[in-house]
């Protein structure tokens, strides 16, 4: 056992090269990670210039993403990348069904793309409510409400989420923490967890 036993649980079993041929996978999760960072550095550069406010959020678009260079292209980017990981999302789902990778040994996995695709869905939303105007505003009343009809927790949840009882700027600052943190934290972890039990569901190659 000892240190043999320690490097088979941090880099578990090898994965079948059938499974990661790329008339197998199409590339479409590695697809989704490029876009995933993408995101992420596009994200970081919008935050320099956009600022969690009413006022704040219609400078913002009113100046086409402020003044660092290429802010207009970063913030298209941003966006662009965002509709296309829903879109690759859902093909990488269905290869998955359709060569039959959600069942078992790969149940939980799936699961953990289900968790994963849950995320990406409050990921989009929440940058859409950072526009902030009057259609947002709306579509965040109506996601709170919503939210607020859950039993037992509804209440809590939708006070938490809104920072008070009517959607106002103390929401807009929930969703942008939950937006550029939170949720790409969570995403993030998730993601390595996802990677490490691909390994680990892979099948075991003469006995490693
Ligand atoms: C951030 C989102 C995601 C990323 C970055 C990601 C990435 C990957 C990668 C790179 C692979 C290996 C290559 C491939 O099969 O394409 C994979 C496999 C897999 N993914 Fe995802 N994925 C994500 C979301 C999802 C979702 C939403 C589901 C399903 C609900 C899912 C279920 C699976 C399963 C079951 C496998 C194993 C497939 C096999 O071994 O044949 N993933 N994922």
């Amino acid at each position: 056992m000892g240190s043999y036993g320690f490097l088979a649980h941090i880099h578990p079993p090898r994965l079948d090269p059938e499974r990661t041929r790329f008339t197998h996978t199409f590339c479409l999760g590695g697809l989704a990670l490029v876009l995933f960072l993408v995101l992420g550095v596009t994200g970081v550069v919008l935050m320099f210039s956009y600022v969690p406010t009413a006022e704040g959020a219609a400078r913002f678009f009113a100046a086409e993403a402020g003044d660092l260079p290429f802010a207009w292209y970063l913030r298209r980017l941003h966006f662009l990348a965002g509709q296309a990981m829903v879109v690759v999302l859902v093909l990488h789902m269905i290869r998955v069904i359709i060569s039959g990778a959600y069942l078992p040994p790969r149940a939980a996995n799936w699961l953990v793309g289900l968790g994963l695709m849950l995320l990406v869905l409050a990921l989009d939303f929440s940058g859409y409510l950072l526009r902030w105007d009057q259609a947002m505003r709306s579509a965040a009343a109506v996601a709170a409400n919503l939210i607020g009809q859950v039993p037992l927790v509804g209440g809590l949840l939708k006070r938490l989420l809104l920072g008070g009882e009517a959607v106002g700027e103390a929401g807009l600052l929930r969703m942008y923490v939950l937006h550029c943190l939170g949720l790409p934290v969570m995403t993030l972890v998730l993601t390595m967890y996802h990677f490490w039990r691909i390994r680990k569901d892979g099948r075991p190659l003469g006995g490693l």
